[in-house]
């Protein structure tokens, strides 16, 4: 992006994708880095369960690592391919057509530095499942990001909108919905998927929720008042670490390491 300001010192503007993306994105970062100086290595070996179309897996091959997506949909898969070849990584990034559910009919058990479940676990049949594979696909202390959709966000979000008896559903639904009109499968709590981590074998090191004001605060202010982007990310990082907020955030995020 060019710089607007004289001399070209004002740091590039973060665009406002940056809100879905910029807690996790910097903890997994530090995390990577993290794991790649124990191994005394700069390209790590990492598996993107249900990694779609690459949101992450471009980024983190962008990093140096090698990447390996599996994914049941081949539309996704497919942009997938292209968007590596468009950011130059296509050869640290491979596509396999699979499910967490059979993932070790295409991955290898205990082969990865790092495994990413992001925005999946809300999807698949059985999310318990789903994360014990992940962590079986990790290699002794290997790093596990988990991210999905958090209960009281969705219950907050309905309730500003008017829509006070969906809100309500949400709270009593087992699966954390809030009507057979809600596209959401499933949601968690922060204990739920910490729960879930733990129970699958992993140490738990910290809990992020993400998208706490991003998703409540009327766009027109993000957008017209200068700054207000950078304000707002900066203060979605500074809660996503604090417990009094996860239960109030769009989406979790467990940061782990597989037990030995
Ligand atoms: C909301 S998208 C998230 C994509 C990506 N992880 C990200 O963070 O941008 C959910 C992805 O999960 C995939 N998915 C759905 N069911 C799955 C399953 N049983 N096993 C693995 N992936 C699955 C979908 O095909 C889709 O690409």
């Amino acid at each position: 992006m060019p710089d607007p300001s004289p001399g070209g010192k004002t740091p590039p503007r973060q665009p406002r994708s940056a809100l879905r993306t910029s807690v996790v994105w910097e903890v997994l970062k530090d995390a990577l880095d993290r794991r790649a100086k124990v191994r005394g290595t700069d390209s790590l070996d990492v598996l993107d369960t249900g990694g779609g179309s690459g949101s992450f897996a471009v980024p983190v091959a962008r990093l140096g690592h090698r990447v390996t997506v599996v994914d049941p949909s081949p539309n996704a898969l497919f942009a997938l391919e292209r968007r590596a070849a468009e950011a130059g990584v296509a050869d640290r990034i491979k596509g396999v057509q699979g499910d967490v559910h059979g993932l070790f009919d295409v991955v290898e058990r205990d082969g990865y530095d790092a495994v990413l479940c992001h925005g999946v676990l809300e999807y698949v049949d059985d999310p318990a499942e789903g994360v014990r594979n992940t962590v079986a696909a990790l290699r002794a202390d290997g790093t596990i990001s988990l991210l999905a959709a958090g209960l009281g966000g969705a219950v907050l979000a309905r309730a500003l909108a008017g829509h006070f008896t969906e809100a309500r559903q949400a709270l009593t639904d087992p699966a954390g919905r809030w009507g057979d009109g809600d596209p959401m499968p499933r949601r968690f709590t922060a204990e739920q998927l910490t729960t879930l981590a733990s129970d699958a074998g992993v140490e738990v090191g910290a809990v992020h929720g993400v998208r706490v004001f991003a998703d409540l605060v009327p766009g027109v202010l993000v957008d017209t008042e200068p700054r207000a982007l950078e304000a707002l990310l900066k203060l979605e990082a500074a809660a996503a670490e604090l417990p009094a907020f996860h239960s109030v955030a769009t989406q979790l995020h467990v940061l782990g390491e597989k037990r030995a």
